[in-house]
């Protein structure tokens, strides 16, 4: 796979997850953004430790490369306690939990990623142990089987889903604390790239740290990786400083906009607009459009589409909205507008 389709995809290959936990921030002070997330994280943990006990379990909730797996390991360190890293899917029988839970030290944190996609039998063995601290081991098989119940040690539950509307609401409940993350501001990721820049050893001018934040899609992810991409190109063309102009050229090779949607999210627009009219379409056909996963299309580039405006989602599929026709400089058909946002005219949305 090319670099350039690497970029279209969210989830990071080899050399980039070391290098993404090289960048990851190690403690709440130097985590950027998501203000609110960290006072009340802050309090929990303060709290918390000042009581000498074990923190309040945790769900993060929030799209892709938002930092979830990073505030995870931030509570770990916060609270000075050992983490253990699972998730959903690796968990297939209940027996695979109560192997991890009984294993867990006094206090531990235990990260389940993605836990919306745990088995049902595991999570019901999951509501136990996070509200009593206790499991019970079935032993045996049929009518002798017997139910042995195992204390646990007191410990963290840290959570995280991108899809926090899948989970159980017995689960949801047993969260002490929910945090939802959300889109980074352009300033807030115009931090990130200074300060993972800093880290990379790359000399990157203010100007080239705004126009990476400015098409980051706001996700730290993204704009750790444009970053990368664009030390690669400034140190190939250029002297290996990163100025505006180096920023913008660099993206345009790797098929990143100026808005900062990739080639994914112009993929799944273009099908929109080109082969559907601009919609009402379903998802599971939009996403055989564009040849992706039906959760790749709703997971990595629809929450950003429609967060800038240019795709809807409505009860009879996803629609593009005037602003998306702009955007992709494509003239809707006279009776389009049906259905986008309702407005009038196109004409006064174009502006945007
Ligand atoms: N607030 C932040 N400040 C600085 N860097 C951040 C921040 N949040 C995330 N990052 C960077 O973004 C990258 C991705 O973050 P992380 O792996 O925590 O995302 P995630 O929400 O767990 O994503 P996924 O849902 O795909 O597992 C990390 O390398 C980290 O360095
Ligand atoms: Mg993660």
């Amino acid at each position: 796979m090319s670099s350039e389709e690497r970029l279209v995809d969210a989830y990071a290959d080899g050399e980039d997850q070391a290098v993404e936990a090289a960048l990851r921030p190690k403690q709440l002070a130097e985590f950027i953004g998501q203000p609110k997330v960290r006072e009340q994280l802050d309090l929990v943990l303060r709290a918390a430790r000042a009581r000498g006990g074990t923190a309040d379990h945790v769900l993060l909730s929030g799209a892709p490369g938002l930092g979830k797996t990073t505030l995870s390991m931030i509570i770990a360190a916060e609270m000075g306690a050992p983490i253990r890293i699972t998730s959903g899917p690796a968990i297939q029988h209940a027996g695979d939990l109560a192997a991890i839970l009984s294993s867990l030290q006094e206090g531990e944190v235990l990260f389940l990623d993605e836990i919306h996609r745990m088995s049902r039998p595991a999570e019901e063995m999951l509501y136990m142990a996070m509200e009593d601290f206790r499991v019970d081991v079935v032993v045996g098989k049929g009518p002798g089987a017997t139910a042995i119940p195992l204390e646990l040690p007191p410990f963290t539950l840290v959570g995280a889903t991108t899809r926090a509307g899948l989970l159980p609401p017995p689960l949801r409940d047993r969260f002490g604390f929910t945090a939802h993350m959300e889109f980074y501001e352009p300033e807030e990721l115009e931090q990130v790239v200074r300060r993972s820049a800093q880290l990379l050893e790359v000399h990157t001018d203010a100007e080239g740290a705004v126009e990476i934040a400015g098409r980051s899609r706001g996700t730290p992810r993204i704009a750790n990786r444009l970053l990368r991409r664009v030390r690669d190109y400034a140190q190939v063309k250029a002297d290996g400083v990163i100025t505006k102009e180096i920023a913008a050229a660099a993206l345009e090779v790797y098929e990143v906009d100026g808005r900062g949607l990739d080639r994914l999210d112009r993929a799944v627009l273009g099908s929109l607009l080109k082969l559907f009219g601009g919609g009402p379409v379903g998802l599971s056909t939009l996403a055989v459009a564009v040849g992706e996963e039906r959760e790749t299309v709703e997971e990595v580039a629809e929450p950003f589409l429609v967060r800038e405006g240019l795709l809807a989602r409505t009860p009879r599929g996803r629609v593009a909205t005037p602003a998306a026709w702009a955007h992709m400089g494509l003239t809707p058909p006279q009776q389009s507008a049906r259905g986008a946002s309702g407005g009038p005219g196109q004409q006064g949305l174009f502006g945007a």
